[in-house]
């Protein structure tokens, strides 16, 4: 026992100490890039909200079974907005509201059979699409060219008096993850319009990747 602990002895004093060093600082740097990638785990068990506001993109997810329906609050500005249009002889029909998991899921598959990979510029993956979560609406029509027309006008500068915002705006796909989407609006309240007037992607309000 005694010529094994000299043994070790002698073995431990032949390493440098800056070895030792090295080899703690590397482990502890291990555990702390174990954990950071726990903490980056997509988790689709839970929703997220920053600064009071529900985020759901690529990266932050819904439960399979959340969402029931469209959410009350939305459906009311949505109906104001829609009133007003038509006061002054604008047409915005709601072309789809809220999706569930398993519609999503049937979208996506739709598109990404006709597209491949490509369909993710346009089309969220069951769980990640605003539409479950009942804030989100698809008005007027579904054409980029949207934005030229009258209705497609004064929805993007009115939508946000409303609380709505844009939510895919042009140029941000880089940071959305989406192509521009005129016709995709989606209730955020109040913030909507600071959002709209400083031309931000959510993502830019929330100080999100
Ligand atoms: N078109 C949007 C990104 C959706 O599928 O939710
Ligand atoms: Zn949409």
């Amino acid at each position: 026992m005694k010529k094994i602990l000299i043994f070790l002895l002698i073995i431990l004093s032949q390493i440098p100490s800056t070895t030792l060093k090295l080899t703690v600082i590397n482990y502890k740097n291990k555990i702390k890039s174990m954990e950071n990638n726990i903490s980056n785990t997509i988790d689709t068990n839970h929703v997220t909200y920053i600064k009071g506001i529900l985020l759901v993109n690529k990266k932050y997810g819904l439960p399979k079974d959340y969402g029931n329906g469209i959410d009350a609050t939305a459906l009311y500005y949505l109906h104001q907005m829609q009133s007003d249009a038509l006061s002054i002889g604008l047409y915005i029909p709601v072309l789809s509201a809220y999706r569930s998991y398993d519609t999503q899921k049937e979208i996506y598959n739709i598109y990404y059979q006709k597209d491949g990979l490509n369909a993710d510029r346009y089309s969220a993956r069951p769980g990640h699409s605003e539409h479950q979560t009942g804030l989100a609406f698809d008005v007027g029509r579904i054409d980029d060219n949207y934005i030229n027309t009258p209705e497609g006008i004064w929805l993007n500068e009115m939508c946000s008096l409303y609380g709505f915002i844009i939510r895919y705006p042009k140029d941000k796909e880089n940071i959305t993850g989406y192509k521009y989407e005129p016709w995709h609006i989606r209730y955020v309240g109040d913030v909507s319009t600071y959002i709209m007037n400083n031309n931000l992607a959510l993502e830019e309000y929330l100080e999100v990747e």
